[in-house]
């Protein structure tokens, strides 16, 4: 199943139950999951016709972890892009954070972060406490001048917090002695429909891709009672939201689907916020209905980079303009922030892993200020603060 295009916003959607009232201002979980809808949004423009699952709270909690290290216009750009609020957002992520990872007998939901950086480091105390206080974060020390161990040892430690399902996430060649921190969230999620498809019931049927080939694939069906909705675009593209509930009643899987066969996912997608969630979830009915589905297994790497760019958040990848300054005096940048997405759906529910991570490296070199144009020049007497000349220079 390559190349099935599946809108998926799956799993940690419905987290507070359904009582939405637009005029509601945002929760962190919202404010989270809409910058990361919006990185989704970036990310299948450039591959319309592919599968491609990624976890907007995986991006969100990346960010997150960063943020107590921020400054300045790197800080502004974060905030922004997350619409988080100016006091109180530590509190606030750290309530989200303890209540999506809440135990429940039935469905689960783990969420692990860490931060892995170079033995002897100096990082910030400010930082590291916001961490572990927030976001129950590990910190842990390697030497990044060995890459393939260091690699290793962080692959290790996604691979048990995604059990097993996101074997490797960073590769040697992404680490080397300039490293200085890689910042890691994984996300576990396993559910159990409510109302379970029967294996019998699953038949090979046709499916049609985005790029409007027929494929033969196992279609699970069964006739249950779910909760619809009806949406239009404001192009006039109807859709319809159909609500698959996990057990547990905290989560569950909302399926998207054009009513027209040959709408193509793209007039949909640019569309979808988190308001519109909430829009959906605000004229659900309950009806009676044959539900035939795809199972479907979806492994997608997303690089991060460019869709962050692409929304407001570009300075951290800029080696010249990145502030870290509240993780360490050295200066800091982003030189790669990839989410590795596992999501497995079958009869009996869905398994999903994602890890996220930032990998932070020092400066290679002093950045350059090259005066190769006209300038002004003043000579000053800093105690006295007399200029003593000035001038300007259109020809040395
Ligand atoms: C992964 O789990 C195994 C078994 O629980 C443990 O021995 C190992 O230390 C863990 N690895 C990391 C990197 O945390
Ligand atoms: C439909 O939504 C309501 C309101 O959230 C919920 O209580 C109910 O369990 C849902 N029913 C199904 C079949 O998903
Ligand atoms: C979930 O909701 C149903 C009714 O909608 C209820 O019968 C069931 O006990 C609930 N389960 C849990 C774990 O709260």
């Amino acid at each position: 199943m390559k190349r099935l295009s599946i809108l998926c916003l799956c799993a940690l959607v419905t987290l507070y139950g359904h009582k939405y009232v637009l005029s509601q201002p945002y929760s962190y979980g919202e404010r989270n999951s809409d910058l990361g809808i919006r990185v989704f949004q970036q990310v299948v423009q450039s591959k319309p016709l592919e599968n491609v699952v990624f976890s907007p709270h995986g991006v969100a909690s990346i960010l997150g972890l960063l943020l107590p290290g921020a400054h300045g216009e790197t800080l502004k750009q974060i905030t922004s892009g997350l619409h988080y609020k100016k006091n109180g957002r530590y509190r606030m992520l750290k309530k989200l954070h303890r209540s999506v990872t809440a135990k429940s007998k039935q469905g689960v939901v783990l969420i692990a972060n860490a931060i892995f950086s170079q033995k002897g480091f100096p990082m910030k105390v400010a930082f590291v406490t916001d961490n572990k206080v927030n976001f129950q974060c590990e910190v842990r020390s390697l030497d990044f001048n060995n890459p393939q161990r260091a690699a290793n040892e962080i692959n290790e430690w996604v691979n048990n917090k995604t059990k097993g399902h996101i074997s490797s996430l960073i590769q040697a060649d992404m680490l080397d002695s300039l490293t200085r921190l890689v910042a890691v969230n994984s996300i576990f999620f396993k559910g159990s429909w409510k109302s379970r498809f029967q294996p019998a019931d699953t038949k090979m049927k046709p499916f049609k891709g985005g790029n409007g080939d027929v494929y033969t694939v196992p279609m699970m069906s069964q006739l249950s009672t779910f909760n619809i909705s009806h949406a239009t675009t404001p192009e006039g593209v109807k859709y319809r939201v159909i609500e698959l509930p996990y057990q547990g009643n905290t989560t569950s899987m909302l399926i998207v689907l054009p009513y027209e066969e040959d709408t193509p996912l793209s007039s949909v997608i640019p569309h979808i916020s988190i308001a519109t969630v909430r829009s959906w979830m605000k004229q659900t009915y309950t009806r009676k209905v044959n539900l035939v589905i795809p199972k479907f297994t979806v492994d997608a790497e997303v690089d991060l980079e460019a869709p962050l760019s692409a929304l407001g958040i570009k300075d951290m990848f800029d080696e010249n303009k990145a502030d870290f300054r509240g993780i360490s005096d050295e200066p800091l940048y982003v030189s790669k922030a990839l989410q590795k997405v596992k999501i497995v759906v079958n009869e009996d529910g869905t398994k999903a892993a994602a890890a996220t991570t930032a990998i932070l490296m020092a400066r290679s070199s002093p950045p350059w200020i090259i005066v190769d144009r006209s300038f002004l020049f003043l000579v000053r007497h800093k105690p006295t603060g007399t200029i003593l000349f000035m001038g300007q220079i259109n020809r040395p």
